[in-house]
């Protein structure tokens, strides 16, 4: 699997190093190739046939956009396919508390009067792939929650991520939907390697033609846990020439390397036997949901936010606060749990860049997904931190996530001086400052933060994440769960506390 923890061994192919430059190179990998067809277990030894039939690959029709370059900012993004609305106009739509949302324009021209249906792609719906979706250590069970809840099958939590199976439209709503996973890994082929040449030899044969050819530009990455590999740069440079010699033996040309935005991504992973290739479908990390302006002091990753309020079991359902809010993360996240918005529904995905992506359908399902998004939000959230940069970046950030000015409640305050609003108790999520760069113990914050607690928010449920074990101690609370997570490199845990009238009851 490919792990998405701080230790992993992990790089990316550099486009200098490439022998791609050489077209005319002859390859001397017939043991290789040898070995791959008696050892390789790709996703369909019959599909591996009909693509040698049908080689040279046929140009495709409407496919030229994919070779002009970086799109233009914002197309194939759905709230965003209009430009953003200018404040005045913004207050215009802003009736309801909640999302900033204009209805969704219906699909236009030929895509909307030709049925999906007989439109299948060359990933046909009914053939499923495993998948792997790597999430921050800490989260597995979590995200595992998460894609069960989404109705996929076969879903086993792992280390730093979860497996499970998908069709290619499944793929589609995980990236949509996940609010917990880094990326959407199809698996096209695993098999037994134990030399760099091995590698050379699955990737030559695992279909590549059917998901992108020369027309595409390409990434590999390579990472391992407990491989005997002596280099892996060469075993990623192996994967990409296999890669690459297919292509060329198949279509008469090699896709070129961009390591910076390329059309399609590949992933090695190896580890002490076997070598596993994903296609990345994600391409950006999930957790850049399109929004964020400001990256303010240490924010969250959006998808570790989504993680916390999922671990502390808050449902979206009662008054959540966040007291050191910085940037906003955790609220904003909040908000779209809250509003039932698909985190991924204003980003654009590295499958839309694939060969046969059938826009059609994807439209389709993220018109779906937004006809769920709720008009309004009932409950309060609200966002406080001593920095006023810190909450005019939130502010900002909220704005661009397309949340009206009024679902969150940003202020510059005390976090020793909150309040909780009226009505039922809620919950207080939050990542106060750690470390070294954000020391605040010595200022007393922590016992007289715990003060507040005591006396404001009784039956209130309080979540921090931080990389201190003793924050019980300093706040004289005892946690009722203590979870270990990592924030990035950052070995953290989330303690859950039940505050109780005015003390705190002794659970441990
Ligand atoms: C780790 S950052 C929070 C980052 C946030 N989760 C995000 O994603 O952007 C901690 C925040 O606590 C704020 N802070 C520090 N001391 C504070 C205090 N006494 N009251 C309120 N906020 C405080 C800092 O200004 C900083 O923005």
């Amino acid at each position: 699997m490919v792990a998405d923890t701080p230790s992993r061994k992990t790089l990316s192919i550099k486009p200098g190093g490439s022998r791609d430059a050489d077209p005319d190179r002859q390859r001397t990998g017939s043991r290789a190739h040898r070995i791959a067809r008696a050892t390789v277990r790709t996703r369909d030894e019959g599909d591996e046939q009909r693509a040698g039939e049908r080689r040279p690959y046929p140009p495709r029709e409407g496919n030229d956009e994919r070779r002009r370059g970086p799109r233009p900012e914002g197309e194939g993004r759905p709230f965003e396919r209009r430009p953003h609305a200018p404040r005045e106009n913004r207050e215009r739509y802003a009736d309801s508390r909640g999302i900033d949302e204009r209805p969704p324009r219906a699909p236009r021209g030929e895509a909307a009067e030709r049925p999906y249906a007989g439109r299948g792609p060359r990933t046909s719906s009914a053939e499923t792939y495993p998948v792997f979706a790597p999430c921050p250590q800490g989260l597995e069970q979590a995200l595992a929650d998460e894609l069960t809840a989404l109705g996929f099958e076969n879903v086993s939590a792992g280390r730093a991520g979860c497996r499970f199976t998908a069709n290619w439209t499944g793929m589609m709503r995980a990236n949509l939907q996940s609010r917990l996973a880094t990326r959407i890994l199809v698996q096209v082929a695993q098999g037994p390697v134990s030399t760099e040449d091995d590698i050379l030899a699955l990737a030559h044969a695992t279909p590549w033609e059917r998901w992108f050819g020369a027309e595409q530009t390409l990434r590999v990455d390579t990472s391992a846990v407990r491989s005997p590999m002596h280099s892996l740069q060469y075993c990623n440079l192996r994967a990409k020439d296999g890669i690459c010699d297919r292509l060329r033996d198949r279509e008469g040309a090699r896709p070129s390397i961009d390591t910076v935005r390329p059309d399609a991504r590949v992933h090695l992973f190896l580890d002490e036997t076997t070598a596993t290739l994903y296609l990345d479908t994600s391409g950006e990390s999930l957790f850049k949901r399109g929004w964020r302006y400001d990256k303010g002091e240490a924010p969250l990753r959006e998808n570790l936010a989504a993680g916390l309020l999922a671990l502390s079991g808050w449902h979206g359902d009662t008054a959540l606060i966040d007291p050191f809010c910085g940037s906003g993360t955790i609220l904003i996240e909040a908000a779209y749990i809250a509003l039932r918005v698909p985190p991924g529904v204003s980003r654009p995905f590295a499958f839309e860049r694939l060969r046969d992506h059938d826009d059609y359908l994807w439209r389709s399902l993220k018109d779906e997904a937004r006809t769920a998004i709720l008009p309004r939000l009932e409950i309060p959230l609200l966002g406080s931190d001593l920095d006023p940069r810190a909450i005019d970046a939130a502010q900002q950030n909220a704005e661009r996530a397309r949340l009206t000015p009024d679902a969150i409640s940003f202020e510059i305050r005390d976090a020793r001086d909150i309040r909780p609003p009226e009505g039922a108790p809620g919950w207080i999520v939050t990542n106060p400052p750690y470390g070294e760069r954000l020391s605040a113990d010595e200022t007393g914050l922590w016992a007289d933060w715990s003060q507040t607690l005591k006396a404001h928010f009784d039956g209130w449920h309080v979540d921090v994440i931080t990389t201190d074990r003793d924050l019980p101690r300093h706040l004289r609370l005892n946690a009722q769960r203590r979870t270990p997570l990592y924030n990035g490199a950052l070995e953290c845990r989330l303690f859950d506390f039940e505050i109780v009238g005015g003390s705190y009851r002794q659970k441990l």
